[in-house]
């Protein structure tokens, strides 16, 4: 699949999705959005790919936001489809059975922050600026911002940075719950290859059971999480990864998995 503007690298068994607009800081065109929605779908239906880092190119961005120059001269009506090809992207990420480490190289702002919190994880280094500036421009964010930040670091926080507009540094993001980890620069790729081989390593489907009873489940009740749960628990059952570990550590030996 040909790409304008994201680089898809598969170094089995991880990928790696980069956006790539060097020039704009990576910020995120209506075309950028939906190569990213069909690279993340290539990639989830690709056997030889188990785990998938997003990043941006050059040093200075993951990515800056939406493309702010798409934004002028549009009427209301139009922008619905903008927000909801966001949302899309999103959920696709959300949805699908492999797990995805954002790393953050640099600004991660509006859309960019929106993009890696539909990541399962934000590796970020120490450079790092996170935010929803959309306020300084007189919108708010549209590519679910203004719902998963405060599922990420609670509502009080997540309005302070929506309201307010303001970047905060990785070690704030660090403190507040909206990175995993940060790293040196020169570091973080290697962190994040490091870790999304060893998402590699493990049972892709019991993965992928986890994976959805988190991401479907948070939203519910306790009791249609734990429903959820249960058919997820379950279903390890119906894949021979779970022989495999169950047999290794009765018969004291090294896990063989991924023979499927
Ligand atoms: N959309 C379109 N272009 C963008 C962009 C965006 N979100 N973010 C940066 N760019 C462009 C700049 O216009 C500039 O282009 P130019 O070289 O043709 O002038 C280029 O990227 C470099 O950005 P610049 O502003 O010169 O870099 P900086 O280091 O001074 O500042 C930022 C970096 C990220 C603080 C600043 O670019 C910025 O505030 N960007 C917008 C962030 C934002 O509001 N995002 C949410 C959008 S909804």
């Amino acid at each position: 699949m040909e790409f304008n503007n994201l680089t898809v690298e598969i170094e089995k068994p991880i990928a790696i999705v980069t956006v790539n607009r060097p020039k704009v800081l990576n910020a995120l065109n209506l075309e950028t959005v939906g190569e990213l929605g069909a690279a993340f779908s290539m990639l989830d239906a690709d056997p030889d790919v188990r785990a998938i880092i997003m990043t941006g190119s050059g040093e200075k961005a993951f990515v800056a936001g939406a493309d702010i120059t798409e934004f002028r001269g549009k009427a209301a009506p139009e922008m619905i489809p903008f927000a909801k090809k966001g949302h899309d992207v999103a959920r696709t990420m959300e949805s699908m059975g492999k797990p995805i480490i954002a790393a953050v190289n640099g600004y991660a702002l509006g859309g960019g922050c929106e993009m890696a919190m539909a990541c399962d994880m934000r590796f970020a280094s120490e450079n790092a600026k996170f935010g929803q500036p959309e306020i300084l421009l007189g919108l708010i964010p549209g590519m679910g911002g203004t719902q998963r930040l405060a599922r990420l670091v609670g509502l009080g926080i997540a309005r302070e940075l929506v309201f307010g507009g303001e970047q905060i540094t990785a070690q704030r993001a660090y403190e507040v719950g909206l990175v995993n980890r940060v790293f040196p620069a020169d570091k973080l790729m290697e962190e994040a290859k490091a870790f999304a081989l060893k998402l590699a390593a493990r049972p892709s489907h019991a993965l992928k059971m986890a994976k959805l009873a988190m991401n479907y489940g948070y939203d519910q009740s306790l009791d249609n999480g734990l429903m959820l749960e249960t058919h997820c628990f379950a279903q390890c059952w119906s894949h021979p990864d779970l022989e495999e570990g169950v047999g290794a550590f009765i018969e004291k030996r090294k896990a063989d998995f991924h023979k499927d």
